[in-house]
């Protein structure tokens, strides 16, 4: 190459990147003039002032606990934190009118996609209109199918008796900890790796180390809950450009995790899936666009392992310390079950009302989704009268939800399973009052199948050991990220009952 033309070609390289820069520089301005259109990210209302500075967490733990007592306070049920764009609500009338009644003017929007997409890409959780549609038309006629039910009861009934059970036993008796939080997070992800992909990566396995694809989607998932805390997203967007920090960490994670996934349908396809029951295969039949399907089950990757993990975490603290309940929940199951046998069928769950009102009542003290965020279509007014400004957040609370004595009494504080049961019966709730799994057009669609979960890891614990927490004075605290979870896990002592 001559002269002339090589310094012709780095003249443009320079105009090139010159205008590219310009471009992002005017378009990050515009962007952040939008933003601060919508959002007030200089409020400097007592409760925004607390938010920036952070001096809620004097007397609150967590953010959730400093919402919930903001939330009781309030006449209404609803607040807002304005340098974050947000409206916070715990009111049933307001959660019904977000999620059902004008469901079109709250879909997840571009703000959550951008939130979460690259995790996540067109997957179930990030989208909205007709992609969405399609992917839970066809994800509740899997889920709500018999064989695929039966199918999990399977995997879970192995997953308990080969090694949930042996792992326990092996702590029992000898005053060893266990960390049951981590326990629970293998359990739920060979379950969940086993359901979607028909492959077990076998993290229960008794002194297995947790694979990398497990550690890379824990951290994605707190990177994530980062952003969306952030009150200048812009700075994390300038981070993702320029690939810093934790945005840089961030795209390593999910790289790790999209490679995985995607080396497991690669894996699948070769193994062949026709008579294949699980998730994968099943989307296979009818989706040949490889990266729509593993965005699809990433999305029930995340679904499905923290929030399972999450409640049964819950469920043993407060049963620890609850014994009368656990008492309970024996007496049960003694009417109902051999005494040997360690997994109920389907009909036997059905008929024990005390152990499912248990599950929902710990469920309503923590869900594994403590908040969910919709955003704003078109300006609109609450039906409490809060006025909602086009392209601003609106959280529906359910951990808040769970603790107002507006809609549970005054003993909305203690574990009481009875409150769910009349003569004995189990009486659901009005689902906007108990939005635990989300409720009207979105509701979650793993439901059934993450009670049937719990319920099995519950019965079968419940009836062959005694697990208390390692230090009774310490109450858990919560860590942050996408999904509830305690800081420091959970370390209880295992002791096996003679029956
Ligand atoms: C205790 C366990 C669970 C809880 C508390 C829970 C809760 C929720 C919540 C709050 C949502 C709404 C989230 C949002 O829109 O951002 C949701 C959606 C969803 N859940 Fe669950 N979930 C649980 C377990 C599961 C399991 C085991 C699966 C799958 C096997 C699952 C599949 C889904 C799917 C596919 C959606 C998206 C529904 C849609 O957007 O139309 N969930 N869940």
């Amino acid at each position: 190459m001559d002269f002339q033309a090589s310094s012709w070609l780095q003249s443009m390289h320079t105009m090139f990147c010159v205008s590219f820069f310009s471009f992002a520089i005017l378009f990050s301005f515009f962007s952040l003039l939008i933003y601060l259109l919508r959002v007030k990210p200089w409020c400097s209302c007592k409760n925004c002032q607390a938010y920036v500075t952070s001096s809620w967490s004097k007397d609150f733990d967590n953010l959730c606990d400093w919402y919930t007592h903001l939330l009781r306070k309030s006449p209404t049920g609803t607040i807002h934190i304005h340098v974050l764009g947000n409206t916070i609500t715990a009111n049933p009338e307001n959660v019904e009118y977000i999620l059902k009644t004008r469901f079109d003017n709250y879909p997840k929007g571009k703000q959550f996609s951008v939130l979460l997409g690259d995790l996540l890409g067109q997957g179930i959780f990030a989208v909205d209109g007709e992609s969405w549609k399609f992917q839970r038309k066809m994800a509740s006629l899997e889920l709500g199918s018999f064989s695929i039910r039966s199918y999990a009861l399977d995997l879970v009934t192995s997953e308990i008796q080969c090694r949930l059970i042996p792992l326990l036993s092996s702590f029992a008796g000898n005053n060893m900890v266990l960390d049951l939080q981590d326990t629970f997070l293998r359990f739920s992800f060979d379950n969940i790796c086993k359901f979607s992909f028909g492959l077990d990566p076998g993290c229960l396995k008794l002194s297995y180390p947790i694979s990398n694809f497990a550690v890379a989607f824990d951290t994605a998932s707190n990177l994530l809950a980062e952003r969306a805390r952030a009150v200048l997203p812009i700075i994390w967007k300038f981070k993702r450009m320029l690939n810093l920090g934790s945005e840089k960490k961030l795209k390593e994670a999910i790289k790790i995790v999209r490679a995985l996934a995607e080396e497991m349908i690669q894996q699948r396809r070769k193994m062949g899936f026709t008579n294949k029951n699980d998730l994968l295969s099943r989307f296979m039949g009818s989706i040949n666009d490889d990266k729509y399907l593993l965005d699809i089950v990433v999305s029930f990757l995340l679904a499905g392992r923290d929030t399972v993990a999450s409640g049964l975490t819950s469920f043993f603290s407060l049963l620890s310390r609850n014994p009368q309940v656990e008492l309970a929940i024996r007496e049960e199951a003694d009417q109902i079950m051999k005494p040997n046998q360690d997994i109920a069928s389907f009909e036997e769950l059905r008929d024990m009302h005390y152990l499912n009102a248990s599950v929902y009542e710990s469920l309503r003290l923590y869900p594994p989704v403590q908040f969910d965020s919709k955003f704003c279509q078109q300006d609109d007014v609450l039906p409490d009268g809060t006025f909602v400004r086009k392209g601003t957040r609106v959280t529906y609370h359910p951990y808040a939800m769970g603790r107002m004595d507006s809609i549970w009494g005054s003993d909305c504080l203690e574990f009481k399973p009875e409150r769910w049961l009349k003569h004995g019966k189990f009486v659901p709730q009005n689902p906007y009052k108990y939005p635990v799994f989300q409720a009207g057009l979105r509701v979650c669609l793993g439901k059934e199948l993450a009670l049937m979960e719990m319920k099995s890891v519950a019965l079968a614990l419940v009836r062959r050991f005694n697990i208390r927490v390692s230090d009774p004075n310490q109450d858990p605290l919560s860590a942050p990220g996408l999904t509830a979870s305690f800081r420091g896990g959970l370390p209880v002592v295992v002791h096996e009952r003679s029956v």
